[in-house]
């Protein structure tokens, strides 16, 4: 039995663990985590799932990007703890998400995985026009949410910046759906 809930700031260091325990320490020299840096993620789509109250067992992240004028998200990382991996807690924690990120007004979410694993939420390859430098292209995946296009036939996403937000765009990453409560899995 787990549940679900936003992730709080006291969670960081079980979470930073968690990351270790799943994708080794070397974990930052990935490409992809050169759009986490000097980014804070998305606070209201970043999810922890716990065990009875105590144990951390699986967290979820998002990062703001940019594919040309288009803002869109990076799903990741997701990790669940190895003794706790095929029990369902990814499929609820992405599921969740998802909802959320659309409820949010997000309508394009991008991430670098095996798309075995990513097909079942609705994400496909991601067509070889569009690039993230360094990750290899089979792997980088996006989903449209709801009514979303793909507006750029093509590009390199880059990271969001603070600084080259327009006023007003942290509105739409930031005004999350606060749950006070946790969801029962
Ligand atoms: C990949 C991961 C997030 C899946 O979470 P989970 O809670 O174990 O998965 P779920 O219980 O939701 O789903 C289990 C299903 O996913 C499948 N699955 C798990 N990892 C998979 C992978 N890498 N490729 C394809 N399918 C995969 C299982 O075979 C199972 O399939 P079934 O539903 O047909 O039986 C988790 O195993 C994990 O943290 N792995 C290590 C870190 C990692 O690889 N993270 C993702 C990189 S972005």
């Amino acid at each position: 039995m787990f549940v679900l809930r936003p992730e709080s700031a006291a969670d960081g260091p079980a979470v930073e663990s968690l990351l270790d325990l799943c994708f080794g320490p070397n974990r930052h020299a990935k490409a992809s985590y050169r759009f986490r840096g000097g980014v804070p993620p998305v606070t209201s789509l970043s999810f922890v799932a716990e065990e009875e109250g105590t144990d951390l067992v699986g967290a979820i992240r998002y990062w703001p990007i940019r594919l040309g004028a288009a803002s869109a998200l990076l799903l990741g990382p997701l990790a669940i703890r190895p003794d706790r991996q095929g029990r369902g807690i990814g499929r609820v924690l992405v599921f969740r998400t998802l909802a959320d990120a659309l409820a949010l007004g997000h309508r394009l979410v991008f991430l670098v995985g095996d798309p075995a694993y990513y097909r079942r939420f609705g994400f496909e390859v991601a067509p070889r026009t569009i690039v993230m430098p360094g990750e290899q292209p089979w792997r980088l995946q996006y989903a449209l949410l709801g009514d979303g296009r793909l507006l750029e036939a093509g590009g390199t996403l880059r990271p969001e910046r603070p600084l080259e937000r327009p006023e007003g765009a942290d509105v739409a990453l930031d005004q999350g759906i606060r749950y006070n409560q946790p969801v029962g899995a």
